[in-house]
């Protein structure tokens, strides 16, 4: 099939995501681990956005859009949440090799899990981020009323009440959101991130 050489139809032949976006075959993956409710979430769409506004291409792989739709088969076990962080993983890498900057927000509470999610994603791509706020913090925030049945029993295996969260032991960045606000948090995010792929 011939293209006519005009914007229109150019823009129609070329996938949305590569249409005024730069890509990089270096792109690297900045994985948010934390408590529920620590900030993970919010600072991963807040800094996709601002990078999109810069055209660059990016994309978030949330915990929770994850268990919906390709690990919807998982549960909290440990065994799951394992398998959970290496989909994750798996899924960050591809879309890396697609050239686009990967952030991920997931809990993902134990370190070994986060060890084999770097193995697989390659260790001079991935960035641990440690999303910090103490457990009160998380639970007077409670954005989705899950600390409130958690502490009432309703909910097992839960993250800093039934289940462990091992704390990073060399996070590559804290960003310290009980203390830092969200406007700060964001800045010191996107500033990281972006002087980890100037060079990309
Ligand atoms: N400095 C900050 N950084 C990120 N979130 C913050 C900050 N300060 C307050 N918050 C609030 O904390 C809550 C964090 O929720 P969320 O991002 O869903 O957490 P997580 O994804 O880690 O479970 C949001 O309501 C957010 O507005
Ligand atoms: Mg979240």
């Amino acid at each position: 099939m011939d293209f006519d050489d005009s914007d229109a139809v150019r823009g129609a032949q070329i996938p949305k995501v590569a249409r005024g976006f730069q890509l990089h075959p270096g792109a690297r993956t900045f994985w948010l681990t934390g408590l529920s409710g620590a900030g993970k979430s919010t600072l991963a769409s807040g800094v996709i956005t601002s990078l999109r506004e810069d055209g660059v291409g990016a994309y978030s792989l949330d915990g929770d859009i994850m268990r919906s739709g390709l690990c919807k088969d998982l549960g909290f076990s440990p065994e799951a949440r394992s398998e959970n962080i290496r989909r994750i993983a798996e899924v960050a890498k591809l879309l890396n090799h697609a050239g686009l900057i990967v952030i991920v927000a997931a809990i993902s509470p134990l370190e070994s899990d986060r060890a084999q999610a770097r193995s697989i994603v390659g260790e001079d791509r991935f960035f641990e981020i440690y999303v910090k706020a103490d457990l009160n913090t998380c639970i007077g925030r409670d954005p989705k009323g899950l600390y409130a049945r958690a502490l009432k029993g309703e909910i097992s295996n839960f993250t800093g009440i039934s289940a462990a969260y091992d704390p990073p032991k060399a996070p590559a960045l804290v960003i310290e959101t009980g203390k830092t606000s969200l406007i700060d948090s964001l800045a010191q995010f996107k500033s990281f991130l972006m002087s980890h792929t100037a060079n990309l």
